[in-house]
């Protein structure tokens, strides 16, 4: 199956087509280099199109979730999904739908399920990564946590991708904006362009530092100036 059937196709979850074939593209460039990682699987649209990216060149996507919902997909709140609750836990289960998905394009062989929690997987993890993309939990604690625990293992020329940046907080929640800017004023990261609410970035080579505004506190400003 190429990409463009993908758009035919009607999946679960919450991402535009061009963004989603941004990550087909950026996945297909990264994954020669090393594994993709995709923390927020939910019933497996980003990871079809991560996946295909993948599998053009035999890579691999760890696709990652404790598939209980995030917060804004709770019984009551505003993304829930009743085909989604399980009847025997009363909880949110989104994995059969991701192994459905998954299955269905024949993805079984390149997108890896790891069903935990974000931190805990970071814990023990040791293998670089050419691109991760961000898409778990919107609180700004859970982004914070999966920016933080996630960045180092990035490998040098990875892509840092992070979904729903919002420049107007009318539209939409501020956390991945927020790892967003503090990835960018570490000065560690060349920002390339946006697609939609995807933000790109890529981590720059050892002893690259981009002189990013922030990065001068305004004391040093001032002495640089005289
Ligand atoms: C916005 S959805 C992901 C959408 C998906 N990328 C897509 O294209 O449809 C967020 C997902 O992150 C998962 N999640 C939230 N917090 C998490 C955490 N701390 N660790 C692992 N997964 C988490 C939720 O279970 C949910 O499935």
């Amino acid at each position: 199956m190429e990409v463009d059937e993908l758009k035919g196709l009607h999946f679960k979850g919450f991402m535009a087509e061009e963004e989603a074939v941004r990550l087909y593209e950026l996945a297909g460039e990264a994954s020669g280099r090393g594994p993709c990682l995709e923390i927020g699987s939910y019933c497996g649209r980003s990871a079809s199109y991560l996946g295909m990216g993948c599998k053009k060149n035999g890579g691999i996507l760890f696709s990652l979730d404790h598939h209980e919902g995030s917060e804004e997909q709770q019984p009551g709140q505003e993304y829930f999904d009743p085909e989604l609750l399980d009847p025997a836990t009363g909880r949110i289960n989104s994995f059969p739908a991701f192994r459905e998905t998954i299955r269905n394009l024949s993805l079984e062989d390149t997108v890896v399920p790891i069903v935990s929690r974000s931190a805990v997987v970071a814990r023990l993890w040791a293998t670089p990564l050419s691109l991760i993309f961000i898409d778990g939990g919107h609180t700004f604690e859970a982004a914070f946590i999966d920016y933080s625990a996630w960045v180092s293992h990035l490998m040098p020329g990875g892509y840092l991708v992070i979904h729903d940046i919002f420049a107007d907080p009318k539209q939409g929640g501020q956390a991945p904006r927020c790892i967003y800017r503090m990835a960018l004023d570490s000065g560690l990261f060349e920002e390339l362009r946006m697609t939609g609410t995807l933000g790109v970035l890529r981590r720059a080579a050892p002893g690259f530092l981009t002189l990013h505004p922030s990065l001068f506190p305004a004391h040093f400003e001032a002495e640089r100036g005289q």
